[in-house]
């Protein structure tokens, strides 16, 4: 079996100019995902479920896995001479690390926070670039908003019935499994192509009614395929990891779209929308805010927030579709 790190040095040796930095960088942040395995199995034991009675960035009630994760993120890839400068989702400004290194980190440290105290599988997500200021000075904000088709990498760790890591350098997606008895991650999951035909589809519909009308005609559209036997599951575990993870290989469609009171929906653009965009496109599905591709979309804040469709490309085509018909005015 190869562990990811023989997997990074075989594909870090068919890239020219590859210097080590990167596949360095990937190590740290497997390693902080062994931790955070680890401490996700026992946190009821350890007293480290619940809430920290503070409030991030986001407005968020932050749980003490949150800052955990935040913390050992920040701490490890910190120490990376090759880290130039690292961007949470829990931290309100940018944090620069080293100033000789060529690379960011941006992070969404726990994703699907709302299910840690009740057993469901929860995720970290990555999202890797080069810096555009010279090597030497202090990172910029607009090293972190050059926008997702700039990402060198992206991926994600799964913490469910065994913890996955999957992760892109543009040239596919490749996932590894953790395999306790060694204490490494082993690639399980090489070269994923998402299915074309999609058998589930995933969101919370308790905003259904200030959604777009060309996504209600789509979910009309859902239910009417399957009561012409074309059946599709409606899956929604509320972690974006774990609901992306399983469309990725079954095929589906995962949509957080805007609504009326929030037409920018709830998910962030740098640390979700932009990651998950990369994945998904590298694996032949496709991903949207509804007007265009997500990675298409210019940044212009970090903590920005970006309706979310992805999945396989006939229903995100499908999607367009209904979207167009119902072109609302104004
Ligand atoms: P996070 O825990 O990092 O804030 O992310 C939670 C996100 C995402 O994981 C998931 O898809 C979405 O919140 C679920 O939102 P709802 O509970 O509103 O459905
Ligand atoms: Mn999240
Ligand atoms: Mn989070």
């Amino acid at each position: 079996m190869t562990t990811l790190e023989q997997f990074i040095i075989e594909k870090q040796q068919e890239q020219e100019r590859a210097t080590g930095a990167f596949s360095r960088i990937l190590r740290d942040i497997g390693l902080v995902a062994k931790m955070l395995s680890f401490y996700l199995r026992r946190a009821s034991l350890a007293n480290m479920l619940g809430e920290m009675g503070l409030t991030n960035v986001q407005g968020e009630s932050v749980q003490k896995l949150d800052h955990l994760a935040n913390s050992l993120f920040i701490r490890n890839l910190s120490r990376n001479p090759h880290v130039a400068g690292i961007a949470s989702e829990e931290e309100e400004n940018l944090i620069p690390a080293n100033p000789s290194g060529k690379y960011l980190v941006l992070l969404d440290p726990l994703d699907g926070s709302s299910n840690i105290d009740v057993g469901v599988p929860v995720g970290s997500i990555f999202s890797i670039y080069r810096r555009i200021t010279p090597e030497g000075t202090p990172v910029q904000l607009q090293d972190f908003l050059q926008g997702g088709r700039k990402q060198v990498a992206a991926g994600y760790v799964l913490y469910g019935t065994s913890t996955l890591l999957f992760y892109t350098t543009g040239k596919g997606v490749h996932g590894f499994t953790l395999e306790p008895a060694a204490g490494d991650f082993l690639l399980t999951y090489p070269q994923v192509q998402t299915p074309e035909k999609s058998s589930y589809y995933s969101f919370n519909d308790n905003q259904l009614h200030e959604w777009h009308p060309g996504l209600r005609k789509y979910v009309e559209d859902l239910h009417w395929r399957n009561q012409q036997g074309q059946a599709q599951s409606l899956r929604y575990v509320g972690s974006l990891v774990a609901d992306f993870h399983r469309n990725l290989l079954k095929g589906g469609v995962f949509l957080y779209p805007g609504t009326v009171s929030k037409p920018e929906g709830k998910l962030r653009l740098l640390y979700e929308g932009y990651p998950m965009a990369f994945l998904m496109e590298q694996a032949g599905g496709k991903a949207t805010n509804g007007t265009q591709s997500i990675l298409d979309i210019v940044p212009q804040k970090l903590h920005q927030r970006t309706p979310l469709i992805l999945g396989t490309a006939l229903e995100i085509e499908r999607i367009y579709s209904f979207l167009q018909e119902h072109v609302t005015v104004g």
